[in-house]
């Protein structure tokens, strides 16, 4: 028994921040933007638009793009570090907007990566015949923890949702996941505030220590992108897709060299969206596939790091 993708969704928040924007708010200039990250703009979220309004809009792209209903779903999994709330997690509250009753709904904080882990974990469920149908999600509104005037986040971070549906198959599918952490680094990329730790009402907010996190982030990836090839026992030509977290245009440069892909066959979205965190794979790949590049029996490598550090990479025949 193996997972397929049988319909993606996306939604973006209609407010758009361009460098010209940022360069009216702090001592930046879109040139410098434009040139260290790819970046031109991103979409933030209205205000009193949250994480589960945006999973929402994606989820049912999603849906109608399966040809299935809410009813069809027996699993919900949700990537996100930033819910709505502490709790109901954003899985179950989705659940219920949807209507969908009965099934396990959750979500899972792996900040970056946080949709490649909901991905796996949904691939476990299905592979293990627990569940049919899964609708697997990555939402994120970074522009709430993200503080606007400051030079090394503001530029980077943006709003959105993306979505999946996972149906059970005999093919796959989903042909292999790989997760990966590793805590000792979690001085690098956190946010200053949270909940058992204390929220500071003037406004917690992402700290990055960027050029670090950044050279860490070429390394680890390429090491990935390795041992997904390694075991599926398939050489980098076979990919027909690089599916990549969208944080830096430089980034996923080196990526696409490490795999000897032309930028051609990389989706990117990181200068109109920005870094989404968890949404910004489902993000991708939904813009791929409805623009007609990403076809069905395609070979889709994706990949992703983030705070943590957490990263992984998912091997898909779509
Ligand atoms: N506008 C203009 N200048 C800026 C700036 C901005 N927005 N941000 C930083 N600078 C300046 C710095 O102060 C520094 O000046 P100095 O040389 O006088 O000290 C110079 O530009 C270089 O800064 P540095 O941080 O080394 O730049 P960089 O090339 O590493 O780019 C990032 C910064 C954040 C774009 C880049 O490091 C990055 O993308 N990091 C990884 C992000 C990431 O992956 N995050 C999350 C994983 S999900």
């Amino acid at each position: 028994m193996y997972s397929r993708i049988v319909g993606t969704g996306s939604y973006l928040p209609v407010g758009v921040l361009t460098n010209a924007d940022l360069e009216k708010r702090m001592e930046t200039s879109d040139a410098w933007i434009r040139e260290r990250t790819g970046i031109r703009r991103r979409h933030i979220a209205a205000a009193g638009e949250t994480t589960v309004d945006m999973a929402e809009h994606a989820a049912r792209a999603a849906l109608d793009a399966a040809g299935c209903v809410a009813a069809d779903i027996d699993l919900i999994v949700v990537g996100t570090c930033t819910p709505d709330v502490v709790l109901p997690n954003p899985g179950a509250m989705l659940q219920g907007r949807l209507g969908n009753r009965g099934g396990p709904a959750f979500s899972v904080e792996a900040a970056c990566s946080g949709f490649i882990y909901a991905l796996s974990l949904a691939d476990k469920f299905i592979r293990s015949g627990e569940s049919k149908r899964a609708l697997v999600v990555g939402a994120e509104t970074l522009s709430r923890i993200t503080n606007p005037t400051d030079r090394s986040t503001a530029i980077l971070f943006g709003d959105g949702a993306g979505a999946v549906v996972l149906a059970a198959d005999d093919k796959p599918g989903v042909m292999s996941t790989h997760l990966r952490a590793d805590g000792g680094y979690a001085d690098l990329l956190y946010c200053t505030g949270g909940i058992s730790k204390g929220h500071d009402p003037a406004g917690d907010h992402i700290v990055l220590a960027g050029s670090e996190v950044f050279r860490h982030a070429v390394t680890i990836l390429g090491r990935i992108v390795d041992e997904t090839l390694a075991a599926n026992g398939l050489d980098r030509s076979a990919i027909d897709w690089l599916v990549p977290h969208q944080a830096n245009i430089r980034i996923i440069q080196a990526a696409a060299r490490k795999l000897n892909m032309p930028m051609e066959r990389v989706i990117v979205t990181v200068e109109d969206h920005g870094n989404t965190s968890a949404a910004s794979v489902p993000l991708a790949l939904d813009v791929g596939v409805r623009d007609g590049r990403i076809k069905r029996g395609d070979l889709l490598l994706l990949e992703a790091f983030g705070a943590g550090f957490t990263w992984g990479a998912a091997l898909v025949r779509y």
